[in-house]
């Protein structure tokens, strides 16, 4: 069966590593055209058509989208995770999340409108389930990611008051086995060590194939949030 999916443009962000890595390669098996956001074009599966941004600069996603036509969904997955306590973590650390979490997230969602057909788009942000509860020494990226669910919350009702055909959704992983881990658990290798010991964790393909999900549902069907852990983890 042709994928509701062939032929359609997606616009990702983050898609040279992990989870954005996985979606992309697999809208493209389904015959999509993939945009790939990344600091690195180098890094993007072949096939993507590379977009040179850094997100925490407001003026380069604006020219980056400027040189965009028409598509038809935006899947924000570029992040970056730091365990950057309030107590006494660098607040560099913080600003990078910030600007890349929420800001960034932020002006593509709006600049995507501008490029969506008439017939409507979709806007997925990856999310997280540190967007749902703290963990303990989450630090300061849970609040970003409370922020991207607020976000997609405001953005979805902001979309029905304007009457646009766009679909808002997210989806929120606990542990994924990805690069980001690394910097989330900077300086505690070994905790990071038990804990890929302690569970089978998600893959990046186990997030795309809910990305997908959101991607491939019908306009008439609006999911807002699916959540997905290891069935290992405990919270
Ligand atoms: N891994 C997990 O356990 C987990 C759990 C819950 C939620 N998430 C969320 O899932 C999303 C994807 O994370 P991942 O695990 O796949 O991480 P990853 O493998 O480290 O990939 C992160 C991506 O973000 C991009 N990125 C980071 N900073 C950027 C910047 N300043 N400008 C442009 N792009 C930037 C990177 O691209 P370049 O380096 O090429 O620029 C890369 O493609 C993130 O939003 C993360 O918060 C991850």
């Amino acid at each position: 069966m042709t994928s509701r999916l062939a032929d359609r443009t997606i616009v990702v962000t983050g898609a040279s590593s992990g989870i954005g890595r996985a979606l992309a390669e697999e809208l493209l098996a389904r015959g999509a055209e993939v945009v790939g956001l990344s600091r690195s074009p180098g890094r993007l599966p072949d096939g993507v058509r590379p977009l040179a941004v850094d997100l925490t600069h407001r003026e380069e996603i604006t020219a980056a989208f400027s040189k965009l036509e028409i598509f038809d969904a935006l899947v924000n997955c570029a992040g970056v995770a730091y365990q950057s306590k309030i107590l006494d973590g660098n607040p560099a650390d913080w600003e990078e999340m910030w600007r890349v979490n929420v800001m960034g997230l932020a002006l593509c969602s709006q600049l995507a409108l501008r490029h969506f057909p008439k017939s409507g788009g979709r806007i997925v942000n990856v999310s997280s389930l540190s967007g749902h509860r703290v963990p303990p020494g989450g630090g300061f990226y849970a609040p970003t990611k409370f922020a991207v669910r607020a976000i997609t919350d405001s953005l979805r009702l902001e979309i029905k008051a304007a009457g646009l055909p766009v679909q808002v959704g997210s989806v929120s992983p606990g542990f994924v086995d990805t690069p980001l881990l690394d910097d989330y658990f900077r300086g505690r290798e070994e905790t990071l060590r038990q804990t890929r010991a302690s569970m089978h964790m998600l893959q990046p393909g186990d997030v795309a194939a809910s990305i997908l999900h959101l991607l491939e549902t019908p306009p008439h069907v609006e999911i807002g949030d699916i959540t997905l852990r290891s069935s290992d983890q405990r919270v």
